[in-house]
């Protein structure tokens, strides 16, 4: 295993941060790609001496030269691709994200053909399916009818596609993570971070409201790096992408299982009562049947963990109050 090297891209986001985490923990070698900016989701989840093991390289993702080069200097082995912009900046500007989100991963692709990579895990979303009505009950498999709502969700589908393509015309395998509410330390930004902000209210005495409802799939920000981090060592052969699997629950029981974590939260954490524009339900097993097994941490202990690292983080001055 020593001589993997793992280049993240997008890792000072949210969930790069928990995948440089996990990687620095174990001791593996990992090297960062991102835009230039304050690395304050890693610092949230990291000490210096973990941070120290970790190679920075600052870069663009719509620039092709400079990934390739990436990919030279730090000879990775994995690839693990975040970089993105998520709905609401896609929504104000299209064409960035179309830039970001989807030149961005052809640029993976083929930056990763260019240097002789096998291999690229990649993330899409949920987003690439449609309102839950459009869909039969229960959970839906990874291969039911795309039906974007949203230009990031476009985008997302075309990534899949762009993946497809690199499989059948240069043998490139890979593997596309359909994440759809991440929730956890360091989820800070986009339109279903609403739940671990209400965490954040609740550990800073805040009331606050989630402005969304019904039921959903919640990942712990953990268990998605873990499972990005599973498909980058597995041996699948081939071009996939696949809905992750987590804890379903309605916005109640998140609400719920925030009070139990902080109890002077009690009644105040809101939510308004209409669901994402998203099925309800994921069906995980594709996945796991994959890669192998993935845990997923119950939501009640993910949110204990989430408001004890927020009351730390806090009480050391790691997390400024927003
Ligand atoms: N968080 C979720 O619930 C969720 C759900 C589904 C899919 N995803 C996808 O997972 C990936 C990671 O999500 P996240 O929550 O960590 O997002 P995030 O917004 O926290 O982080 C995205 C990172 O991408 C970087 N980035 C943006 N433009 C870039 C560019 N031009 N070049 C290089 N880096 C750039 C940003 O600086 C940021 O660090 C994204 O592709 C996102 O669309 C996330």
């Amino acid at each position: 295993m020593s001589e993997q090297r793992f280049l993240i891209t997008g890792a000072l986001g949210c969930i790069g941060a928990w995948v440089v985490r996990c990687l620095a923990r174990e001791g593996a070698a990992v090297a960062t790609f991102d835009l230039a900016g304050d690395p304050h989701r890693l610092r949230l989840l990291m000490d210096d001496d973990e941070l120290a093991q970790v190679q920075h390289i600052t870069g663009d993702i719509t620039d092709l030269g400079a990934f390739e080069a990436a990919l030279q200097e730090t000879g990775a082995t994995h690839v693990i691709h975040l970089a993105g912009l998520q709905v609401p900046f896609c929504k104000a500007d299209p064409p960035l994200g179309a830039r970001v989100n989807v030149v961005g991963t052809v640029n993976v692709f083929e930056a990763a053909k260019r240097v002789g990579l096998r291999r690229v895990v990649y993330a899409s979303s949920i987003a690439i399916y449609g309102l839950r009505e459009e869909y039969p009950e229960g959970p839906i498999g990874h291969d039911a009818l795309p039906r974007p709502r949203t230009h990031y969700g476009v985008y997302k589908q075309a990534n899949e596609g762009t993946a497809r393509i690199y499989w059948l015309d240069d043998g490139i395998s890979s593997i596309g993570l359909r994440p759809y509410i991440v929730y956890g330390p360091a989820r800070d930004q986009g339109m279903t971070s609403q739940p671990t902000k209400a965490m954040l209210a609740a550990a800073l005495g805040r009331p606050h409201n989630i402005p969304f409802g019904g039921r959903s799939v919640y990942q712990y920000t953990e268990d998605t790096a873990r499972a990005f981090i599973q498909a980058a060592r597995s041996t699948f052969a081939g071009a996939e992408a696949f809905n992750l699997g987590g804890a379903v629950a309605h916005v109640r029981d998140v609400i719920a299982a925030i009070e139990t974590a902080e109890p002077s939260s009690r009644g105040r954490i809101t939510f308004d009562d209409k669901p994402l524009p998203f099925p309800a339900e994921m069906d995980g097993t594709p996945l796991e049947a994959a890669i192998g097994p993935l845990s997923v941490t119950p939501l009640a202990a993910g949110v204990q963990e989430t408001v004890e690292l927020f009351r730390r983080a806090l009480a050391a001055g790691r997390l400024a109050a927003q």
